[in-house]
């Protein structure tokens, strides 16, 4: 052996002993994770997904939207385009996850969950090793995923928000949608896999007349979780109702694009910046999209 080659050996070697100790020399990328929700249906989810989705690709980052709505087309009416595949395609038909992103503006792909998610808890060794795969690579092609869930309290719901480091709770000032915010976050918190430290829970008051609006919301619903619950939830801002917004959802254009000056727009703007300064840490083990279904497929196992 050259000399060369001794110390190549000789680096190699320590590299290797520099992982048992558990520090990794370069840890393969991971994306953030934004979990989207709310407790009642339609209080602005899916526009809140899809214009915090634009604004963080306008400061740069690279954005996955996947709609875990088993529901009504979201993301992909706001988008203006029918995604063919998804990643039910991924687990059970061997699509690679990369064909299975629909692009759309700024570079934000979106994938549809399909029926894929809703049987997270009962996929074979196989269908697991395949999803962790591709999920991987989704890790290593985007910043942030935002993920928008459907609303309420079902088995699919409860494991992504038990799974999910970063929770974005949108509520507006309609007294059902602070009674089923309460009721979600009740159950979350009830949950036997629930741990306050393992997500920050942030809120914001969408179609609220003002920030004053947004912060009483937000206080209202805060009283009662202090009372009750052993959670902590933070607020994180307020989106207007305007009537713009509802105008370029009619139109099947995000208002962040369609109309960047529209009050809302300027919101979303204010939560995106607060949220890019804002990151919450979390363990590199615990970081990512492959992570976060790890995590779901073994909440989902029911019962235990
Ligand atoms: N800030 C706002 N100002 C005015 N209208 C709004 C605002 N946010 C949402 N809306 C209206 O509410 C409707 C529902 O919004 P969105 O689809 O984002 O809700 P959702 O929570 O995703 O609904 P679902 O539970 O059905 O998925 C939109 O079509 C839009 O017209
Ligand atoms: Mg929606």
């Amino acid at each position: 052996m050259g000399a060369e080659e001794q110390n190549r050996d000789q680096a190699e070697k320590l590299r290797s002993l520099v992982n048992i100790g558990n520090q990794p020399a370069e840890k393969p990328p991971v994306s953030r994770v934004i979990t989207v929700t709310s407790g009642k249906g339609g209080v602005g989810k899916s526009n809140t997904a899809i214009n915090l989705a634009i604004q963080f690709s306008k400061r740069g980052k690279k954005v996955i939207i996947l709609d875990a709505d088993l529901g009504l087309a979201n993301i992909e009416v706001m988008f203006g385009t029918v995604p063919k595949h998804s990643l039910y395609d991924v687990i059970k038909n061997g699509m690679d996850i990369k064909d299975v992103i629909t692009p759309g503006p700024l570079d934000i792909g979106f994938i549809s969950g399909g029926s894929g998610i809703a049987d997270m808890a009962n996929l074979s060794r196989a269908e697991l090793e395949t999803i962790v795969n591709n999920l991987s690579k989704l890790d290593a092609m985007s910043d942030v995923v935002i993920i928008d869930t459907g609303a309420g309290i079902s088995d699919t719901v409860m494991e992504f928000l038990l799974s999910s480091s970063e929770i974005v709770l949108v509520t507006t000032p309609e007294p059902a949608s602070i009674t089923d915010s309460y009721s979600l976050l009740k159950a979350l918190c009830r949950n036997k896999h629930y741990h306050p430290g393992n997500s920050a829970i942030r809120f914001i008051g969408n179609k609220v007349k003002n920030e004053k609006e947004g912060k009483e919301l937000f206080a209202k619903l805060n009283a009662v979780v202090k009372r009750y619950l052993e959670m902590d939830i933070n607020y994180l801002g307020s989106v207007p109702f305007d009537n713009r917004l509802e105008k370029a959802v009619m139109q099947q254009k995000p208002v962040s694009i369609g109309d960047p000056e529209a009050k809302s727009t300027l919101a979303y703007e204010m939560l995106a910046a607060s949220l890019l300064g804002d990151e919450v840490e979390v363990r590199h083990e615990s970081r990512g999209i492959t992570a976060l279904f790890a995590r779901m497929v073994r909440f989902g196992k029911r019962g235990e």
